[in-house]
C-alpha cells in the first residue's frame, strides 16, 4: 500500500528522479522544474519489461540482410534520412509550433502510400476530420493513407498490431498517454514511458516509426533530454515563421551522416522541394549594391551560396547599435575590432546592422572574410566587383586562414557563374586548377581590401 503512494519528483528537462522537491535540479541545473509524478505502477524488472532475456551471440554469426532502405519519393526528406527509411527505424522530428511538421509528413506519408505500402498516421492534436482537410488541401489523400485520432498508447499499438502499417506516425509525442503512468500527457515520464513502448514496436515488428515533437523556446525539444537518446535519428525542421524556406536538418542519425539538410518552400498546396538552393537564395541579390557579398557555406555535404549584407551608418546618439541576423554575434564584432586594428577602418561610432538574405543562420568560420568584404563594402559604400566571392577564415592578427572542403564549395561557385573567388593561400594548394574560375590566394586582410577596393 505504502509503495504504490510513494511520489517521486520529475525535472521537466532532463528526467532527473529525486524523492524530495527541489527548487533546482541537481542533474540539469534548471530552475523550478521539479514535478511531482507517480512512478510507473509496473514493477522495473518485472513482467512489463519489453525485451526478455536474451542470450548473447558471436558478432560473427550475426547474419546481415542487405541494408534495406524505403525511398520516400520525397529526395530532400531521404537524403536528410541518409538514403530512404529503414526497417525498424525511430524517427524524431521536431521543430517549432507551426512551420509545417504535419504538412511535411503527411507529404511523405503521401509518397509513400501512392505504392503498395500501408501507412498509418495517428494524431494526438487533431481530429479526422481536420487531417482530412489538409490532406485535400495538399492534394494527398491516398486510399492506402489509414489516419486515426487517438492518444492512448496501448490502444495505439493494438491498432498496429491489427493493422500491420508499413510506416507508423504519432502526431506528436507530447499528446501520448499511458494508462500505466499516473502523470499528464506531455510530462516527462508520460514521453519516456510512449517513447520507450514504440520502441520496442519498433525493434520487434520491424516497422519505423515516426515521432513529432514540439521543441521549447530554448530549442530543445520539449520534454525529456533522453528521448533524443532513445531514438535511431532526430530531424529537426526549422525556419523563420516569415520566411517562406523550412531547412531540415538531421542532428543525430544511427543511419546516415548528421548535419545533412533538406531545403524547402512552404506555398500553400503544402511543401515544395527546393533542389538548387543557391539559385534561390541568390535570386532577389541586387548587383553592385554595396554592402553586399556572396559566399560560400557547407551544410552537410552540400556547399550553399548565400548572400551576406552589412549596412553600416553613422549612430545618432548613445552606444552604437551592432544588430546580426543569421550570423554569430560575437564572430562579428571580433571581424570588426580586427578590422578597426588592422586595416584603421574607424567604425567607432557607427551602427553596424548584418543580415543573411533568405532567413538561412550561418556558423561557420570560413564566412570570416565574407562579412569583412560586406562592411567593409558598405562602410566604404563601394560594392565589391561583379562575379566575385570570397573565402576564408579570419584570426585576431588579421591572418586568413585556411578552410575545409575548398573544392566543393569552388564548383558551386563556378556552377551559379562567379569568375573570381578570393581564398587563403594555405588553402589553395589542396585544390585543382578549374577552367573558368581564377583563384586569388592571399594571406592577409589587407590583401583583401588592395583586391577588392
Ligand atoms: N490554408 C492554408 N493555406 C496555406 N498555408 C497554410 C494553410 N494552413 C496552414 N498553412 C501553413 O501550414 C503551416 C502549419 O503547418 P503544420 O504542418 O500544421 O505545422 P506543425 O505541425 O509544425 O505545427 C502554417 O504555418 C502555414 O504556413
Ligand atoms: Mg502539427
Amino acid at each position: 500500500m505504502k509503495k504504490n503512494t510513494r511520489i517521486i519528483y520529475c525535472c521537466q528537462e532532463c528526467g532527473h528522479q529525486s524523492p524530495k522537491w527541489m527548487g533546482r535540479c541537481p542533474e540539469c541545473g534548471a530552475w523550478d522544474t521539479l514535478v511531482e509524478e507517480k512512478p510507473p505502477a509496473s514493477d522495473r524488472h518485472g513482467k512489463n519489461d519489453p525485451s526478455p532475456h536474451t542470450a548473447p551471440v558471436s558478432i560473427d554469426s550475426v547474419t546481415l540482410d542487405a541494408e534495406y532502405r524505403v525511398l520516400t519519393g520525397m529526395q530532400e526528406f531521404d537524403r536528410v534520412l541518409g538514403g530512404g527509411i529503414i526497417d525498424g527505424s525511430l524517427v524524431l522530428i521536431g521543430g517549432d509550433p507551426g512551420i509545417g511538421k504535419s504538412t511535411l509528413i503527411l507529404q511523405v506519408l503521401n509518397g509513400l502510400a501512392q505504392g503498395p505500402r500501408s501507412v498509418l498516421y495517428i494524431s494526438g492534436e487533431e481530429s479526422v476530420r481536420q487531417l482530412k482537410m489538409r490532406s485535400q488541401r495538399l492534394n494527398t489523400a491516398a486510399s492506402n493513407m489509414l489516419v486515426a485520432s487517438e492518444i492512448n498508447i496501448e490502444i495505439i499499438l493494438s491498432t498496429v498490431d491489427s493493422v500491420k502499417p508499413d510506416v507508423l506516425v504519432i502526431d506528436s509525442i507530447q499528446t501520448m498517454f499511458s494508462p500505466d503512468v499516473a502523470s499528464a500527457p506531455g510530462s516527462v515520464s508520460q514521453v519516456r514511458e510512449a517513447t520507450m513502448k514504440l520502441m520496442a514496436m519498433a525493434k520487434q515488428s520491424g516497422v519505423p516509426v515516426f515521432l513529432i515533437g514540439h521543441v521549447t523556446k530554448e530549442g530543445a525539444i520539449a520534454g525529456p533530454r533522453l528521448m533524443e537518446h532513445m531514438v535511431d535519428t532526430v530531424l529537426y525542421f526549422e525556419g523563420d515563421q516569415n520566411h517562406v524556406f523550412r531547412i531540415l536538418r538531421a542532428v543525430k542519425n544511427r543511419f546516415g551522416s548528421t548535419n545533412e539538410i533538406g531545403v524547402f518552400e512552404m506555398k500553400e498546396a503544402g511543401l515544395a522541394e527546393v533542389p538548387n538552393p543557391s539559385a534561390v537564395f541568390l535570386a532577389e541579390r541586387a548587383e553592385n549594391a554595396a554592402g553586399s557579398v556572396v559566399t560560400a557555406c557547407m551544410e552537410g555535404s552540400r556547399p550553399i551560396l548565400v548572400e551576406l549584407q552589412a549596412l553600416i551608418s553613422s549612430a545618432g546618439f548613445g552606444t552604437p547599435r551592432r544588430t546580426v541576423l543569421g550570423l554569430d554575434h560575437n564572430r562579428v564584432s571580433l571581424l570588426v575590432a580586427v578590422m578597426e586594428k588592422k586595416l584603421g577602418l574607424n567604425m567607432a561610432g557607427h551602427d553596424i546592422f548584418m543580415n543573411v538574405a533568405g532567413g538561412v543562420k550561418v556558423s561557420e568560420p570560413a564566412v570570416d572574410l565574407g562579412i569583412a568584404a560586406a562592411v567593409a563594402s558598405s562602410f566604404l559604400d563601394r560594392a565589391i566587383p561583379d562575379k566575385m566571392m570570397l573565402l576564408g577564415e579570419v584570426g585576431l592578427a588579421g591572418e586568413v586562414r585556411g578552410i575545409s572542403r575548398l573544392e566543393p564549395r569552388i564548383s558551386e561557385i563556378r556552377k551559379m557563374g562567379f569568375t573570381r573567388c578570393i581564398v587563403p593561400k594555405s588553402s589553395l594548394k589542396a585544390v585543382a586548377k578549374m577552367d573558368g574560375i581564377e583563384l586569388i590566394g592571399i594571406n592577409r586582410l589587407g590583401e583583401m581590401m588592395d583586391l577588392l577596393f
